[in-house]
């Protein structure tokens, strides 16, 4: 594989950020040098009995495996026969001891309303939930679907699932109603648990409408809970609808935990992929549990007087895996915000931090990236001392940014630690351990013990530092998924086919001589915008569904904030005219597809796209297009070679 020019000045970064003092003293961190080297001395001799170890110290199993792991390529079982709940270890383990009272979730709602859920009282709630989910039928298997705004009744509904063995499937409240219908349909889904609507920017949007539209074409849905949040007047379906607050008063506020499984299905999360269709990425129980309480707990460092927060959505990975179960099973106090960044003003964000004392704050290069345009003045207003540990995830982060967030968020005193990891990978799989690990900024540094990571050639062979080629993970891991929902063929296909028994990350990255990686993105046709996963396809097809378009070509191009902006080339119908109304009408029609963070910032008309001889469009040459750089390399089975010069001129 050929390097890349972003990869060539990534290079040159080659300042060393040594672990904090405060973070160096024998007895600071969880994991410092000594247990570090003992935990990674072990997971080299045998990742197994890594992972065995700390399932055993982070994790309560009602009955233990007879085996780690049973590996048939590329089906995995983790603690085989053993038994346990992720509600039991996030809740239960602690109702029992000395954090009953404790904050599980201090929670802000964007108008400024905040709500504090200490342990005992989200056990009660989530026990009462799983009630009302039992009452409405649902049994150990079925599928729930949420579609909901970052409000405490999320998290309750997700831990109630849990607690009886019914998978959720999460779908981010910024979907359209086909996306949402598409998943619903796809799960299988019994029962929608909603809200009338929630808060961003200031204004509440509806979820509640949403949901009506995307039941109409799903069939199966037997019930759908609401929860009042925004109150505006809704329409409830006699027999399907039903108030959360109306069961909620019902039901009891026990309920045994299910003794579930390791292999349980937890979750479906769809993600976005090379083909117009979302995968359901499948996550089951004990394994996924051990990898996101284990990392948690060993790369944030977390202990109990930590706030933690972490600003994702919890409809993407980031915010199941790290707002919600790797947090709570540590017993950690979890932040959960549930507005924009920049609402009232653009000091939200450290307002937030100085009033609740946050000290480990967990975020994405592309908010960085903005608040560094916003400018120093806000975060200087507040007071941020309390902060000790800062994250990031989701891209890769530009030195730059790096050294901004070190400087001006973290005072020049707080690791960074930036965690690579994918929706498919449950938890975190290389990152720096705070403790231990010198930082480079722009690099997730290290593998986490029992991770084998590697870059890979086309056939499978390790490429020697410091070219770039493919990032692999050479042996299975607890929290890896376990297959693509419904689709084993796709599974296969999409992350074991290019080497026997090997997963492909669909990332391409090098390693320095010192054994960093250093992540260059993704190398298919998967955007990464604002650290979220779009597919090219996916949008290609909701632009082909509109009736004046012939033919569209979706590719990404570099942008300093969201990281990439996506660009989509269309040729409309014969006879159509071409211009800003139809730009308007095809951004409107992919919103309503796909929701608005699919919506391409530029759309250019052509009257044809650049193909090969074989119909092949040729990204390369749009992706250099869109990035304003002269298409470069071999255009020779390019079909008309009038197509490239037009392209360049012809805007929108
Ligand atoms: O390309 C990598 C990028 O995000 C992809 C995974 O996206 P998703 O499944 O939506 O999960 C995002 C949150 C875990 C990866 O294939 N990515 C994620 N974290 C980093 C990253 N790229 C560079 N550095 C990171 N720290």
């Amino acid at each position: 594989m050929k390097r890349v020019p972003d990869i060539e000045s990534l290079l040159r970064e080659s300042r060393v950020f040594k672990p904090p003092a405060a973070f160096m003293q024998p007895r600071a961190a969880n994991w410092n040098r000594k247990t570090a080297r003992e935990q990674q001395k072990l997971a080299a001799q045998s990742p197994e009995r890594f992972w065995a170890k700390m399932a055993r110290e982070h994790i309560h199993w009602f009955t233990p495996w007879r085996k780690v792991l049973d590996w048939k390529p590329p089906f995995a079982k983790w603690f085989v026969g053993a038994r346990t709940n992720v509600s039991y270890n996030c809740l239960d383990r602690h109702v029992e001891g000395w954090r009953r009272n404790k904050a599980a979730i201090l929670w802000e709602g964007e108008p400024g309303d905040t709500r504090t859920l200490t342990f005992g009282e989200l056990h009660r709630q989530v026990c009462r939930f799983a009630n009302v989910l039992k009452g409405l039928g649902v049994k150990r298997g079925d599928r729930v679907a949420l579609y909901m705004p970052m409000i405490p009744e999320l998290a309750i509904a997700m831990l109630a699932c849990t607690r009886i063995g019914a998978p959720h499937s999460i779908v981010f409240g910024g979907f359209s109603a086909e996306a949402l219908r598409e998943r619903i349909s796809d799960a299988g889904a019994r029962v929608v648990v909603t809200a009338d609507g929630g808060y961003r920017r200031g204004e509440a949007f509806p979820l509640k409408p949403t949901v009506d539209r995307a039941c109409a074409g799903a069939s199966g849905v037997e019930s759908v809970v609401v929860v009042k949040r925004s109150g505006e007047p809704m329409p409830m379906r006699k027999g399907r609808d039903h108030w959360w607050h109306e069961l909620m008063a019902e039901a009891s506020s026990r309920c045994a935990p299910a003794k579930l499984d390791a292999e349980h299905p937890l979750f479906i999360l769809y993600t976005s992929g090379t083909t117009g269709k979302p995968k359901g990425i499948l996550h089951t129980t004990g394994g996924y549990l051990t990898h996101v309480t284990t990392t948690a707990k060993a790369l944030f460092d977390l202990r109990d007087e930590d706030v933690y927060w972490c600003t994702a959505d919890i409809g993407w990975i980031t915010g199941h895996s790290y707002v919600i179960y790797g947090i709570l099973a540590n017993g950690t106090t979890t932040l959960m915000y549930e507005g924009a960044p920049t609402t009232p003003g653009p000091d939200r964000f450290w307002s937030i931090i100085e009033r609740h004392g946050v000290s480990i704050f967990y975020t994405a290069p592309t908010a960085i990236r903005t608040f560094i345009r916003l400018g120093d003045e806000h975060p200087k207003r507040h007071d941020l001392t309390s902060l000790r540990l800062l994250g990031t995830v989701g891209e890769p982060i530009n030195p730059e940014a790096w050294t901004w967030y070190h400087r001006v968020i973290g005072g020049r005193r707080c690791p960074i630690v930036d965690t690579w990891w994918q929706t498919e990978t449950g938890g975190i799989m290389i990152a720096p351990l705070p403790a231990v690990t010198d930082t480079r900024p722009g690099s997730a540094t290290h593998p986490f013990p029992g991770i084998d990571a590697a870059v890979l050639d086309d056939d499978g062979a390790p490429v020697a530092p410091p070219d770039g080629g493919f990032l692999a993970i050479r042996k299975p891991w607890p929290g890896m998924l376990r297959g693509i929902w419904g689709d084993r063929k796709r599974f296969r296909e999409t992350y074991w086919s290019k080497w026997k028994g090997l997963y492909f990350t669909g990332d391409g990255a090098h390693q320095d001589k010192s054994g960093n990686f250093w992540i260059m993105g993704r190398i298919d046709d998967v955007m990464n915008v604002s650290g979220h996963r779009i597919g090219t396809m996916e949008v290609e097809s909701a632009l082909v569904s509109h009736r004046d378009v012939a033919e569209a070509a979706v590719v990404g191009r570099p942008d300093e904030v969201t990281g990439t902006a996506i660009v989509a080339f269309v040729t409309p119908r014969a006879g159509i005219a071409a211009g800003p109304a139809l730009a308007d009408a095809l951004r409107a029609q992919v919103t309503r597809q796909i929701g608005a963070i699919a919506r391409p910032r530029d759309i250019r008309f052509t009257d044809a796209l650049p193909k090969t001889r074989s119909a092949k469009i040729m990204r390369r040459l749009l992706r250099d297009i869109a990035a304003g750089r002269e298409a470069v390399g071999d255009t020779t089975t390019l079909e008309d070679y009038t197509v490239l010069a037009k392209l360049r001129g012809d805007e929108d």
